[in-house]
């Protein structure tokens, strides 16, 4: 099998990719996550929405979803979790030289997120900057730093993608309130001369042509009187007072189709068959698109990764959450093909093939059971040192 080099040139929808000779790929060299510790079911939801906890699971395979608590910042769970990843990595904040950070939940028009966690984490003042790609986030986010290491212009790039969906719902809206969750991920990305996971190929793409099929309008207070009382989080101000829009079924016929053309112009650049991927971890938009888009490509559903049904949609923060969580499930194997896939709001979309190398994974989630006698963070070693470990 033929290792590809991440694309350069013309990377949209159409065309071949051309491949930038002599260049490595970049490491994935740290993995970290956070949620809030606060479940919701779907139960819970019913009791003031117009929805049942049987629509919900059999059209989207969501249980329940994590929600912020209400003193929770955007930007204390993007510390979170990019504190996870500085951890995983066992790096220093001063050996992060870059900070991009993707929210499609964002909490103010300007500072940047990324400029005010550089300054709470204490990073070096090297560049630090927000970019918007939806759900693509987390993918765009790896893509450029990738570029900025190549490029020169960065050693170690922090991309976090942190996204409190709860309060840019409209709570009254049951065709989009039950989808999204909240949380965070972190991927620090480092030159091909450190150890991690190795970017073997990098697509990236935007249709602005659909934009209308998932964007968002102005909220306005609904006129109904709930049939139950709302929680806090549902009763409280809309961040930047927007909500979410979507058509739902146009959103269906895109994802299923563009994970597909990712997964298939992936393989193509990294010169595999895509029957030697071992795992996928696509966005988790919800599960009755992935078994589709599994089925179109005709892999088994098992080898998707999929935990929607207990975090819901996080947007951007989706991958980097999905990712961690299959390798502490021991999902990740040495020298295996890894192939993450995002599309979203833009329309965007993006993909990455990694071959997997030991690589830190810290997951800090509150409510885990296992860490409830800790601070609530569990670190996974990398492999040469494979024991898990509560702190
Ligand atoms: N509870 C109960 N009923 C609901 C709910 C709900 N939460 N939401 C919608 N309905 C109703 C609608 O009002 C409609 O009723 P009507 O027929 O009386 O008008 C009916 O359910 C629609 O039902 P279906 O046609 O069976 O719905 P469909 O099969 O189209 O599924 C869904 C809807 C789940 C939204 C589907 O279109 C979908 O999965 N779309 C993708 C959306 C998505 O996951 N977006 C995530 C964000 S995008 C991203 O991350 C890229």
């Amino acid at each position: 099998m033929r290792v590809g080099l991440p694309w350069f040139g013309e990377v949209g929808a159409n065309g071949a990719n051309r491949r930038h000779p002599g260049l490595p790929g970049c490491r994935v060299v740290g993995i970290g996550t956070a949620v809030p510790g606060s479940r919701v079911a779907n139960s819970e939801i019913e009791a003031f929405l117009d929805t049942s906890d049987e629509w919900i699971q059999s059209r989207t395979g969501i249980r329940e979803r994590r929600v912020a608590e209400p003193d929770l910042t955007l930007l204390e769970l993007a510390a979170r979790a990019a504190r996870a990843a500085l951890a995983a990595a066992q790096l220093d904040p001063a050996s992060v030289d870059t900070v991009i950070c993707s929210s499609s939940s964002p909490d103010a028009t300007f500072p940047s997120l990324a400029c005010r966690l550089q300054a709470e984490l204490g990073c070096p003042h090297g560049p630090a900057f927000d970019l918007q790609a939806a759900c693509s986030g987390a993918l765009y986010g790896v893509a450029l730093a990738q570029s900025m290491i190549q490029g020169g212009l960065s050693r170690t790039v922090l991309v976090v993608a942190a996204e409190i969906f709860s309060r840019v719902l409209d709570w009254s809206d049951r065709s989009t309130a039950v989808l999204f969750g909240d949380g965070a991920g972190a991927f620090l990305i480092g030159g091909s001369d450190q150890k991690g996971a190795e970017i073997v190929a990098l697509d990236l793409g935007a249709d602005g042509d659909g934009a209308w099929a998932l964007d968002t309008i102005r909220y306005r207070p609904p006129e109904q009187t709930p049939s139950g009382p709302l929680p806090e989080y549902a009763a409280s101000a809309r961040a930047l007072d927007r909500v979410v829009h979507m058509d739902g079924r146009e959103v269906f016929r895109f994802s299923t189709k563009i994970l597909e053309h990712i997964v298939l112009r992936l393989s193509r650049a990294a010169g595999i068959e895509t029957d030697a991927i071992s795992l996928f971890v696509p966005h988790q938009a919800n599960s009755r698109i992935l078994a589709t888009a599994a089925g179109r490509l005709g892999v088994p559903f098992e080898r998707f990764a999929c935990n929607v049904d207990r975090l819901g949609n996080t947007s951007s923060a989706s991958i980097p959450l999905a990712l961690a969580e299959a390798e502490r499930m021991g999902r990740c194997h040495d020298g295996e093909l890894v192939c993450l896939v995002a599309f979203g709001a833009g329309l965007t979309w993006g993909g990455a093939i990694l071959r997997w190398q030991p690589t830190g994974v810290v997951i800090d989630d509150p409510a885990d059971l296992e860490s409830n006698q800790g601070t609530g963070v569990r670190q996974a070693l990398p492999a040469q040192d494979h024991k898990e470990v509560t702190r």
